[in-house]
Parts: structure tokens; sequence; C-alpha cells
């Protein structure tokens, strides 16, 4: 695996690869890298001739400061991963590179409502600074392919329509959702919960297989109140929503219609760490 940290050499090493035909694919994260980001990679690897991973804690990103600080940061053994997965390239820069005129004058992408649903009224100002990013590591990059996880299905979206935008050449393809034996979607916040929380934080995923083996049941609110009940019962604090959406507009569905995808997601609080899950119907 060849570390870069700044633009220029990184560049100079792709445009070698592109003259040589080599396609190109992208997994950006920000670190504390575990198996679903192992997943992307492996899917990337699939489709593509050359890797490029990046690690860039992205500030603009967080709503809450806190929750940038507290961010887990765990390089050494993101490089062993991404190394003993084959991975290419890893891109490692520094909020000068990614941002050199500073942090505070920001892009502004047109997100539609997407922007303000669920994430995005939950973490204000979260997705533009996620576009922010993407964009500028796409012009870095500039991949034939982006792999992002459906984990984050509402950034998938999200990024899926400022490539419409603003890199109409670049493919995008999602990858499934990684998880533990018992069910917990795996994500870098998982390492901020004690032992117990890990345990209990499982009822977020039951909540949502609930819903789906429920669905044909019917009465979508009472669905949506059940899941509820049962991610109290598991243990959390608070619960930011529970919602059943057509899968294409993330817009909420109040009846099941066959030939429509489904998705069910959810976001809540446990041990002041806030998790996201969802499942696809
Ligand atoms: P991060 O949370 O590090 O996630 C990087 C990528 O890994 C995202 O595409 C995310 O959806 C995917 N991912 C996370 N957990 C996963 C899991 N359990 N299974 C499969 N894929 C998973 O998402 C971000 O970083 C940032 O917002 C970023 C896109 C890098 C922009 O800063």
């Amino acid at each position: 695996m060849i570390l870069f940290k700044t633009v220029r050499p990184l560049q100079n090493k792709l445009e070698k690869l592109r003259s040589n035909k080599q396609k190109i694919g992208f997994v950006p994260t920000m670190g504390a890298l575990h198996a679903g980001h192992v997943s992307l990679v492996t899917e990337a690897k699939k489709h593509c001739d050359m890797v490029v991973c990046s690690i860039f804690v992205n500030p603009t990103q967080f709503n809450d400061e806190k929750d940038f600080e507290k961010y887990p940061v765990t390089i050494e053994n993101d490089i062993f991963l991404l190394e003993t997965n084959k991975t290419g390239i890893l891109f490692l820069p520094s909020v000068n590179e990614i941002y050199p005129e500073g942090t505070e004058q920001l892009q502004h992408f047109e997100l539609g409502y997407l922007e303000n649903i669920f994430e995005g009224k939950y973490r204000p100002g979260h997705f533009q600074g996620v576009c922010n990013v993407v964009h500028r590591l796409l012009n870095i990059i500039n991949p034939d392919i982006l792999f992002l996880g459906r984990k984050d299905y509402q950034q998938y979206l999200v990024v899926k329509k400022m490539l419409q935008d603003f890199h109409p050449s670049t493919g995008i393809m999602a990858v499934d959702t990684a998880r533990e034996a018992n069910g917990l979607a795996m994500s870098s916040r998982n390492m901020r919960l004690s032992e117990d929380a890990r345990i209990k934080a499982t009822a977020i995923y039951q909540s949502l297989q609930y819903i789906k083996q429920h669905i044909a049941e019917g009465d979508i609110e009472w669905l949506k109140e059940k899941a509820k009940e049962k991610i109290w019962q598991g243990g959390f604090d608070k619960i930011d929503y529970v919602e059943i959406c057509d899968a294409e507009t993330l817009l909420p569905v109040s009846t099941i219609k066959t030939g429509k995808k489904i998705i069910v997601l959810a976001a809540a609080f446990i041990e002041d760490v806030r998790l996201i899950d969802n499942i696809l119907l």
C-alpha cells in the first residue's frame, strides 16, 4: 500500500495509473476502520484495478463539536487493516490539505428536502459538510467509481444527488451493511460503547427486524410504535426517529404498496452515543 498525505504526489500517481487504463475505485472514510469499511474495499477491488481509501475526520460535517473531538482515532490499526486487505493507496490528508482556505467558507449544495429530514433534521449542516468533503476528495482523486455503505443510506442518496450535479462521469455503488454476529451494525461509534451497551444496542436492529416481519399485517403507525417500544426496552436513552419510507425518495409511506422498495430507518442514543441503522424490506 502506498501512503500519500498530500494532493500533488497522489495525483501524479493516479495520472500514471489512468494512462495505463487502470480503473480507479474510491472508498472515503473517517478512519476507526472495521469490517464494514473493509467490505467496501473488498467490493471496490472486485470492480476496479486500483483502490484508493481516504481517512479524514472531516470537521465540517460534525454539528456537535464534542462528537468531533470524541471521534475515535486508531490510525495504526487502520493502516494494518487496509494493508492486510491489500488496499492499493491510502490518502491521509491534513485539514489544511482539504480546506486550504479554511473551513468557514463552504460551498452550498442544493440537496432539496433530503437535507432537512432524518439525519439532516437532527444534525443541521451535516450533509453540507459531507458534500463539501466528498466533492473535494472527488476533485482530487477523480475515481471511476465511488463506493459507499448502505449503513448511511441517506448519505448515499445525498452524495448520489451531488454526483449527478457535479461529477456525472463518476459511478456510485452502495455496499450492504456489515453487522456483528448479534445484528448490531458495525460502526466506528460502537467503540465508545461499554460491553453491556454493545449488547443492548442490538435492540435497534431487532426493532427494524420486527417491522420487517410484521409489515404485511399492516398498520404503519402501530408498527413504528412497537419498534420504538423495543428500542426503549433495550435500554436506549433517546430516540430521534423510527420511520418507514420509500427507499428511492425517503418519503414516509402510510400504506405498503407492492412493487415499491421500502426502507426502515432508525436513530437513537445509548450511553450518549448516537447510533443509526436501516434495513431494506
Ligand atoms: P465513515 O463513517 O467512516 O464511513 C465510511 C464509509 O463506510 C461510508 O460509506 C459508510 O456508509 C460505510 N460504512 C460504515 N459502517 C458500515 C457498515 N457497518 N457496513 C458497510 N459500510 C459501512 O461516512 C463517512 O465516514 C463520512 O461521512 C464520509 C463519507 C467519509 C465523508 O466524510
